[in-house]
């Protein structure tokens, strides 16, 4: 008897329809044939279900048994078909029955003894069922819990082979009142709690206070350079504290992104939160932009709709740090393979830090610098031209006074709160204006874009001409100045863009156009 089971397949963060057909003949000798390009873990696969079939007293296939995984054209990876390998053999054989079996796409990867272990790309397969109209989808509990986002589906989340079977036992109506049916995101439910960390915290630091909370609002890159100790990881910490909550789409997408990378977003700590990822200098490229034979999203996609923050930039391989040009750029990482391309989104903002020299003092008012000027040349210029380039902000720190840290003002200075008030108003500004547009924030106006929202009046226009003509400002950096402009006149809820807001974001160009 033949038997079909809809499950899905994961491409980049897209779930895309598979059909597992199990076809079991009356009569012949016990073989097993499992075809439609699986891989090895599909192909392990068949070890697992009868060990779980046997654990849970079923009986194994004794005749010929085929097994099609189709279309055939598509990879298969992974164990996540295990479950309805499993159902479908017990289909065929006439030992279970499941009358709404092909309401459902069904996943999971089995243990020997039959427990439902957690797959990948939970949320991908339930906006995958959504659109062919199923009913729902069947799941891993802990999968379960994540695909819960998804509206306008059933999700249900099961534990183990037992407890699948009882379910698709059921009528529609009967399911819908057990306890497999999973109604509210346990994971994402609350939001701030374990948040240790303030920017209250920060002594003095004005400047760079000031600049995140620019670059913040309007999704500009920032990089801080100071000597060590002066707080840049400090304040790179205590970022997430101000990031605005994600919106329901916005956290979909990066939930949906953890999913297919098989890692959990926020472990537990931040539920509802934007991403904030901070790779060691030792990543690799392929860690850090995704990749691999079954590519998987690297550290770029992790942190999309939040923060990447890169610790001592100038220690990064410089091959992998201008991996991060054309992402940065088109806000989507795309990598070829032999069957395809596949793409993962990666709109971030990127913080960096580093040291303006080896020793670490150049410029310091504390310390004596012991580098040569060509040492110090060398150093910033491992940060090549086009990755400096494509970040609008750039600032020193300079040391605290002792006396400053010493005294007690804590009670004087903003708590995070407060800043990211301002945050989301000025972000709201920026969704008002944008509204209908496939744009998110002024750091990613594109230059027709930006001459409609940055219009500047004639006073405005003859001090930037003026900043150019004197050196002051190159034309490459004309259009950065403006953007970061319009972000300081949103966070002042200024219509139009100053000459002030104009001077301001001239100064956070530290680094010229090295
Ligand atoms: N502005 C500050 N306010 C309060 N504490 C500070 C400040 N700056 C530094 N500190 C203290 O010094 C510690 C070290 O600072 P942090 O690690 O941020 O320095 P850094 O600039 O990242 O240095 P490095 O270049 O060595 O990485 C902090 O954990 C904090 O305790
Ligand atoms: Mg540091």
């Amino acid at each position: 008897m033949l038997s079909t089971i809809h499950s899905g397949a994961l491409w980049g963060v897209t779930s895309y329809p598979i059909e597992i057909e199990v076809n079991m003949g009356e009569r012949g000798e016990l073989r097993f044939i499992l075809v439609g390009l699986p891989d090895a873990a599909v192909k392990e696969s068949l070890d697992r279900v009868c060990s779980a079939l046997q654990s849970n007293r079923f009986k194994l296939p004794h005749t010929r048994t085929t097994i099609n995984l189709s279309p055939g054209s598509m990879r298969k990876e992974g164990p996540i078909y295990d479950l309805p390998i499993a159902l479908g053999m017990l289909l065929s054989s006439k030992q279970i029955e499941a009358p709404c079996i092909d309401d459902f796409l069904i996943a999971g990867e089995l243990s020997l003894s039959g427990r439902i272990l957690p797959i990948r790309g939970a949320i991908a397969m339930a906006i995958q069922a959504r659109k062919m109209g199923k009913r729902g989808v069947i799941l891993p509990l802990s999968s379960a819990q994540e695909a819960i986002l998804i509206e306008n589906v059933e999700i249900y989340g099961v534990e183990n082979l037992t407890d699948t079977i009882h379910l698709l036992r059921q009528r529609p109506d009967e399911q819908r009142k057990s306890s497999a049916l999973v109604t509210s995101p346990e994971k994402y439910a609350s939001s701030s709690a374990g948040l240790v960390h303030d920017f209250s915290d920060i002594i003095g630091q004005d400047r760079a206070k000031r600049v995140a909370e620019i670059a913040i609002s309007g999704g500009h890159n920032l990089l801080m350079i100071g000597s060590p100790g002066v707080g840049k990881s400090m304040l790179a910490q205590r970022i997430p504290t101000i990031m605005p909550a994600p919106t329901i789409e916005e956290f979909i997408d990066i939930v949906g992104i953890y999913s297919a990378a098989g890692v959990m977003h926020g472990d537990g700590l931040q539920p509802f939160s934007r991403p904030f990822r901070a790779p060691h200098h030792t990543i690799s490229r392929v860690g850090l932009v995704g990749g691999g034979s079954n590519p998987h999203p690297g550290e770029i996609s992790l942190a999309h709709n939040g923060i990447l923050f890169l610790d001592e930039l100038a220690e990064f391989s410089r091959a992998t740090l201008e991996s991060l040009r054309q992402p940065m750029d088109s806000g989507m990482i795309t990598i070829s393979r032999s069957f395809g391309k596949v793409k993962f989104p990666c709109e971030f903002i990127l913080i960096a830090a580093m040291n303006p020299c080896p020793c670490g003092y150049y410029g310091s008012r504390n310390h004596r610098c012991r580098c040569s000027s060509r040492q110090i040349h060398e150093y910033l210029g491992k940060i090549s031209g086009p990755l400096l380039d494509r970040i609008d902000l750039h600032i020193d720190m300079p040391a605290v006074p002792a006396d400053a840290l010493t005294s007690n003002g804590g009670a004087m200075r903003e708590t995070s709160e407060q800043i990211r008030s301002r945050i989301e108003m000025a972000r709201q500004r920026q969704s008002v204006r944008y509204q209908g547009l496939p744009l998110s924030c002024n750091a990613r106006l594109s230059e027709s874009q930006m001459r409609r929202f940055c219009r500047l009046s004639e006073g405005e226009q003859t001090l930037l001409r003026q900043a150019v003509d004197h050196g002051a400002l190159s034309a490459r950096a004309y259009g950065k100045v403006l953007k970061v402009a319009r972000t300081i006149a949103d966070l002042e809820s200024a219509e139009n863009i100053e000459q002030h807001h104009l001077i301001e974001a001239m100064q956070y160009r530290l680094l010229g156009e090295m």
